[in-house]
């Protein structure tokens, strides 16, 4: 389908023939744009920014670059082309046709999943909304609104999937995405992690390796859906994220070449009063976002979860690659549990294990990247690694909720835990730190001392472009 992209709200879906859905999602756009303007990034309405925008779905046709200032941005619904005769194709309905309207029966659940996917999308923009005022350079401070708006996007996203098939409900529940706050004392963001202020650029790049990481995998997990309109979306959402994790990995990894850089430089792992961030604190920072990305999947053993998988609404990642019959019916899953307060492995279904089994997908593509950031350790000659913590360490949901652990696993008392904390994740002193180093650097091609060079500009544009114009 065409996109009309002089519409007021850009889309391949038909809007213009469903005067109905067109209205609604009309009503509901300048409830978005103030949203935008209060919660979003601050002291930015007026800036230019180079920006990709998506006019189409096609492979050549979507990305369009140019100027623009953040609130004219074309927040549009853009769907994946449909793959023709498409089946279900896992759980009980497998190999019948995929759901092109929403299956009544399994109303409350699809509402539940895309609420909880949604809700995660502003949270993540008002979480990040600071930080334009202390960004490294250009280019990074061009990469976080394109984040911004693609996070904006995304919500645009679900609120079209709410909007055009749940009526009434999915319209308050529309609504209600705009009422929730991230941090707010008394209406929060559904989701733990989507709670945490991100408040330095250290942080942002863990948030874009770890947490936009984990919607890739949800994401994933959602475009198996059989409900094809939802499956649709997300296939083309997760254009967008891998976008975000570009910007989370090629971060870090530019912070951990500075920092090398340094040790290399000044011989000593202490290059904190060098300017760079030392690698304890990075390890650091990397416990804290990957433990409470880890809670994002939810339970090891969740009813639920197999419930969305039996019902065919929420697949495994690349559920069609998986050699095995996909229904899972007698099949049995093993799991980490706590027993008697140890450590150890328990049998359950598979299906009620589908938290667990995404969960590991999610570590091991973790484990990639934080390979790739050794390797450039390793290139320097240092001595050094960075390493994903154990799985039973700073979790608050599943097995591991009421217990504490070292970040190898070893379990430590109450006492332990408060006398080690700041030796495990990021101290009060270690943020006040990695703060100083905070200061915006808006000069063209010029770049903050913590962190190295990116490979090349955006777009083949050079380093030095102007990628944002203030105003
Ligand atoms: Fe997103
Ligand atoms: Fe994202």
């Amino acid at each position: 389908m065409q996109v009309d992209y002089n519409e007021r709200i850009p889309n391949n879906v038909g809007l213009a023939d469903d005067r109905r859905l067109l209205r609604a999602l009309e009503r509901w756009q300048p409830a978005f744009l103030d949203w935008w303007r209060e919660l979003g990034p601050v002291g930015a309405l007026e800036h230019e920014v180079y920006l990709r925008t998506a006019i189409g779905v096609d492979r050549d046709g979507w990305a369009h670059f140019d100027y623009a200032r953040m609130p004219d941005y074309r927040w549009g619904i853009f769907l994946a082309e449909p793959v023709p005769e498409r089946r279900i194709g896992f759980g009980i309905h497998k190999g019948e046709p995929a759901w092109q309207e929403l299956p009544g029966e399994y109303r409350a659940e699809l509402r539940r999943l895309i609420v909880t996917q949604g809700d995660t999308e502003p949270a993540s923009v008002e979480q990040q909304c600071r930080l334009g005022l202390s960004a490294p350079s250009l280019y990074d401070l061009r990469n976080l609104y394109q984040v911004n708006v693609e996070e904006g996007r995304h919500l645009w996203a679900m609120v079209y999937l709410l909007h055009a098939f749940f009526g009434r409900d999915g319209r308050e529940e529309a609504d209600e995405m705009l009422a929730r706050h991230a941090g707010d004392a008394d209406k929060p963001r559904t989701l733990e992690a989507f709670n945490e202020p991100i408040d330095d650029w250290l942080s942002f790049f863990m948030y874009t390796f770890f947490q936009d990481r984990d919607g890739k995998f949800q994401l994933h997990a959602l475009s198996e859906s059989g409900f094809d309109p939802l499956s649709r979306t997300c296939r083309f959402m997760l254009t967008e994220e891998a976008h975000h994790m570009f910007v989370g990995e090629s971060g870090v990894m530019r912070i951990v070449q500075r920092t090398c850089e340094k040790m290399r430089e000044h011989d000593t792992d202490d290059v904190g009063p060098f300017g760079a961030i030392p690698l304890a604190l990075l390890q650091k920072w990397v416990n804290f976002h990957y433990s409470i990305c880890l809670d994002l999947f939810g339970s090891e053993d969740s009813t639920n979860a197999a419930n969305y998988y039996a019902m065919g609404l929420k697949g495994r990642y690349q559920e069609s690659k998986i050699d095995d019959d996909h229904v899972l019916a007698d099949r049995m899953a093993t799991v980490p549990a706590l027993e008697d307060g140890k450590l150890v492995s328990r049998e359950v279904t598979a299906l009620k294990a589908m938290n667990e089994t995404l969960r590991d997908a999610f570590v091991a593509d973790s484990q990639r990247g934080i390979n790739r950031f050794n390797k450039v350790i390793d290139h320097f000659g240092i001595d050094a690694a960075l390493c994903l913590p154990h799985r039973a360490f700073h979790r608050n949901i599943g097995a591991f909720a009421g217990i504490h652990a070292a970040p190898d696993g070893t379990l430590v008392d109450e006492a332990t835990w408060a006398a080690r904390h700041d030796e495990w994740l990021p101290s009060a002193a270690d943020r006040a730190f990695v703060q100083t180093l905070m200061h915006p650097v808006t000069e063209p091609g010029a770049m903050a001392g913590w962190i190295a060079q990116p490979r090349r500009g955006i777009h083949g544009q050079p380093l030095d472009y102007r990628y944002v114009e203030f105003h």
